[in-house]
């Protein structure tokens, strides 16, 4: 089993709001072979460290649309982005920049590309999955259990339950579903019944206060890494409705790609990948894509030392037929 061990290191979050470091940037740009003047989408904008360099590539003539649930992170990108921000969470205005092409930044999921981008309309589609250094490093956001905040872990703070809603109204079973199934960690139902003896839970702290106790590793392969790991990605995986959203994504872009479209996927733990895996070799069977990574492609050595939220990535390739 492979957890998100990357984005809630000590180094990661004490990173904190200084910017988040695309991973694989290099690889994600070369396997989706940017033209001029090409309509690409990025799925997950974040701070725009992936989209700035397609944007480089396509030019005066070309088209980025980026999508985030985050207003935030859409926000600080918008300024990297370079275009004017009309007050709408829909825009389209050209840079200053005269080589610089439309960019269209979207406050949504990116469960709705299917909905929102017109058939065969894409050269490439880019999702960097998972939470950016800057939802990890503000503790207001709650992601991290390396600060003390409340308990929120939504992406989009505009909507749906957050954590502390979750962790206090679930029962005692569905919130040990929640934890094994998301977080695939073993013990469940010892933490589950922890959580509910001691609510009400509000902060991040009193979370992991609460779950630490539970659940004391057992062993030096457990030592490794922090004991609420696994309970933090199960919550946040939960709240966010990451994997439905991700298969819905997946189901649209066979059908947003042109033929020639390039699809890219970078995930952070073994649920995702899965899912990826699945969607790219499914869709091979039916004719739709090509594969291009028959194995995923990881970070090298170098990048992980430089960056350790790589080490937990894996990227996968695909064009559509
Ligand atoms: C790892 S960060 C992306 C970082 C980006 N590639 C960069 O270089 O700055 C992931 C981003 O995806 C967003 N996100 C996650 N799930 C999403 C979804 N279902 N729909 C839209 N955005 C999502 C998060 O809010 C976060 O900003």
């Amino acid at each position: 089993m492979e957890t998100d061990f990357g984005q809630n290191t000590p180094e990661w979050g004490g990173r904190g709001q200084a910017g988040h470091v695309p991973v694989l940037l290099k690889e994600a740009i070369d396997f989706l072979a940017v033209t001029r003047g090409g309509t690409y989408l990025d799925a997950t904008v974040g701070l725009g460290g992936h989209s700035s360099e397609i944007a480089k590539r396509l030019g005066a003539p070309g088209h980025l649309i980026g999508f985030d649930k985050d207003p935030a992170a859409l926000e600080r990108s918008r300024a990297r982005l370079q275009h004017a921000d009309s007050g709408s969470p829909v825009t389209g205005d050209r840079s200053p920049n005269s080589d610089w092409p439309t960019v269209t930044l979207i406050h949504g999921s990116f469960a709705e590309v299917g909905e929102r981008i017109p058939p065969a309309s894409l050269d490439g589609l880019l999702a960097d999955l998972g939470v950016s250094s800057l939802q990890l490093g503000d503790a207001a956001r709650g992601f991290s259990f390396q600060a003390d905040g409340p308990l929120d872990m939504r992406m989009n703070p505009m909507s749906g339950r957050t954590a502390e809603q979750v962790v206090n109204h679930l029962d005692e079973r569905e919130l040990a579903d929640v934890i094994y199934e998301f977080g695939e960690e073993r013990r469940s139902r010892r933490i589950a019944r922890a959580l509910v003896r001691a609510r009400p839970i509000l902060t991040t702290k009193q979370l992991v206060d609460v779950i630490s106790a539970a659940a004391r590793p057992m062993n030096q392969a457990e030592r490794r890494i922090h004991p609420a790991t696994r309970t933090f990605q199960a919550l946040r995986i939960f709240v966010n409705r990451e994997l439905d959203d991700l298969k819905a994504l997946l189901e649209a872009a066979p059908r947003v790609l042109k033929p020639g479209g390039r699809l890219v996927v970078i995930s952070f733990h073994s649920l995702e990948d899965r899912i990826v895996k699945d969607a790219m070799r499914d869709g091979a069977k039916q004719g739709q894509y090509r594969l291009l990574t028959k194995k995923p492609l990881t970070a090298t050595e170098e990048e992980i030392e430089s960056n350790p939220r790589s080490r937990s990535a894996k990227m996968r390739a695909a064009e559509k037929i």
